[in-house]
């Protein structure tokens, strides 16, 4: 039975994905499965790109079968004539006759060099070069060659109608789909970046020039989707996609911290790995560790590519560096692996020299910097040794003056007073307040906040912080959309009653309010006392505790008066009732929001007011 997903009205994702495969091009573990996508163009011309594995070609043909409800197929664009992506052309070509195949002449040569088909190519192939242009109907595609990301024939397609990259395996990553096919259905960074960074690094690592070629003339072109050959379609957010690309393929590290891989044959080179990782975590460096002889040679490159400092311990094996290592350091040659500082722990019993050796292999690479001392253990690490190891990681905190704490920081000079933390200071911090509303199902709820910033304008970005009390962030963790509407200096108190000072689970917020206005996200906004209305669409989130951080990708806004908006100390000063803050005879402490009363001597650090939902440190004492 097919299984196919629709992407546009005429465009439709028919890959598959294999969770059987124990080893991608024969040598990458994918426990997670992978994903073969094809995808099929229903124009007054009907257009498959790619095709797929043939472990999952049966699906495939059912899926492309389905997708073209009798049609017949017009062209075959071979992007990639790697064999995951091209096993299933000979059997298109039989049961499509007439087929065009567009490619270019390197394709054609592959072509002929994996298949005896039936097929003449001078006669029904199109044969495509840089720039080339395909008119289906509707759309138009032009092709861009990509040569050596990953094969040397590899060209991308872009529709110039919809705006969207066909990318071949660029953007791809390990990892069967689970059901979804687009990148925002998923939490990429939590969940897939770790696969994403092992598929770049694997597969197209060691052509970071070819990558950076095709990141510009990508550039060129107005994006507004990517599909490539592997795992998930891109249809907003691109840059959290292409800003890897852009560090990977220039060789640059993504995060400061210290890869330690290890080669032990008894514990003992494991042990001096063990104690540098933890003199580094103790001066507040990220390190991660693995051991070369369990964890697969693709994981600890994935990492190399990461990290921007690279530790390698190992033992000397038959007067050479230990087979598992001196593979990870050859692989990593390989790889192109460069912009990195490295250090070297040794170890030999009679004659210790693996660490010369990987430094020499190293040294092929651009822009290594080694640090001096390379520690050399005599069997088993000794307790004079543990100031070498010590000595290594101060030398490799100086790099990391922003976290490292050293000698220095440990002795602060006693003129400095000691830090204190006053929280009226963070009432100087010039606040809006708005009105966040959110949607779920029938169900419309709307609270105040008092954090939204724009954070970028391409893409136009904002960001929000809510309250994790409020029922409005809730169902925005659950739609992932949401508006505000910035209140303007003539709002009224009523209106921070309404929506600040009860719970939307207990009553409908909206129930009296005659002004139905609705974005065209279908959440309601406020279209009086307020300025504009910002809707958002949630494309990151970061849990801070009591509060959730939400980034949206702005879909729509609307400028609804001159007024200017109200801060949060003109709304001290002009719109809350003076009397709920007057002093009282009652001890206990009042909410400067919203003038709840909380009664009694003292009031918990993690209190939370039942009215707005602030925190203890919006109150003060009556
Ligand atoms: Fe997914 Fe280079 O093939």
């Amino acid at each position: 039975m097919h299984c196919i997903k629709k992407i546009k009205d005429d465009l439709f994702w028919v890959g598959a994905n294999d969770r059987r495969l124990a080893m991608f091009e024969g040598v990458y573990s994918v426990a997670r499965g992978v994903s073969y996508n094809s995808y099929i163009l229903i124009d007054e011309k009907t257009v498959l790109f790619d095709t797929v594995d043939k472990a999952v070609q049966q699906r495939f043909i059912e899926n492309t079968e389905h997708a073209l409800k009798g049609r017949k197929l017009d062209y075959l664009i071979v992007q990639h004539m790697e064999p995951d992506h091209s096993a299933s052309l000979k059997e298109l070509i039989k049961r499509y006759p007439g087929i065009k195949i567009v490619c270019n002449e390197k394709t054609k040569t592959l072509i002929m060099q994996y298949f005896e088909l039936d097929f003449n190519f001078d006669k029904d192939a199109v044969i495509v070069n840089e720039n080339d242009t395909l008119n289906t109907g509707k759309h138009t595609l032009k092709f861009i060659m990509a040569p050596m990301v990953h094969w040397p024939e590899v060209m991308v397609t872009y529709d110039t109608t919809d705006k969207i990259l066909f990318s071949a395996d660029a953007f791809g990553t390990f990892g069967a789909l689970n059901g979804a096919l687009f990148a925002d259905e998923v939490d990429i960074e939590k969940d897939y970046m770790d696969e994403f960074r092992r598929y770049y690094a694997n597969i197209v690592g060691k052509y970071g020039d070819q990558v950076q070629t095709l990141l510009k003339k990508a550039s060129s072109v107005p994006i507004e989707m990517i599909c490539p050959l592997h795992g998930f379609v891109w249809r907003n957010n691109f840059s959290s996609i292409i800003n890897k690309y852009a560090l990977w393929s220039a060789y640059q590290p993504e995060e400061k911290g210290v890869m330690i891989s290890y080669a032990s044959v008894y514990g003992n080179t494991e042990n001096a790995a063990e104690i540098l990782a933890s003199n580094l975590r103790e001066k507040g460096i990220k390190t991660e560790l693995f051991d070369v002889s369990v964890t697969h040679s693709s994981e600890i490159i994935a990492a190399a590519f990461r990290w921007s400092h690279l530790v390698f311990a190992s033992t000397t094996y038959n007067a050479g560096i230990f087979i598992s290592m001196e593979e990870l350091v050859n692989d990593l040659v390989a790889h192109n692996i460069q912009n990195r500082t490295v250090a070297v722990i040794e170890n030999g019993s009679w004659a210790a020299v693996s660490g010369e050796l990987i430094k020499k292999k190293l040294e092929q690479c651009k822009n290594i910097k080694f640090l001096n001392q390379t520690i050399s253990i005599k069997s088993s690490l000794k307790k004079e040794q543990l100031s070498e190891i010590e000595e290594m990681s101060k030398t490799i905190a100086k790099d990391f003056p922003e976290t490292a704490k050293d000698d220095a920081s440990e002795n602060v000079s006693s003129d400095l007073k000691p830090a204190s933390i006053d929280p009226n200071a963070m009432f100087k911090i010039s606040y809006g307040l708005f009105v966040l509303t959110a949607k779920d199902g029938g169900k419309d709820n709307g609270c105040i906040i008092n954090t939204a910033i724009q954070i970028t304008v391409s893409p136009l970005r904002i960001i929000i912080a809510v309250n994790k009390a409020n029922y409005t962030h809730d169902m925005i963790i659950k739609t992932k959309a949401f508006n505000i509407s910035i209140l303007s200096e003539s709002a009224a108190f009523h209106i921070f009653e309404q929506f600040g000072f009860s719970s939307g689970r207990d009553n409908d917020k909206f129930k009296d309010d005659k002004i139905i206005a609705r974005s065209s996200n279908g959440i309601r906004y406020i279209n009086e006392n307020t300025n504009c209305m910002i809707s958002g669409k949630v494309i990151d989130s970061y849990d801070y505790g009591t509060h959730t951080i939400f980034t949206g990708e702005v879909t729509e806004s609307i400028v609804l008066s001159n007024e200017k908006s109200v801060t949060y100390q003109y709304y001290f000063d002009n719109i809350k009732p003076k009397s709920v803050a007057q002093k009282s005879e009652k001890k206990g402490f009042v909410c400067k929001i919203c003038g709840y009363v909380h009664e009694g001597d003292s009031l918990p650090d993690e209190f939370v007011c039942p009215l707005c939902k602030h925190g203890a440190s919006d109150f003060e004492p009556l």
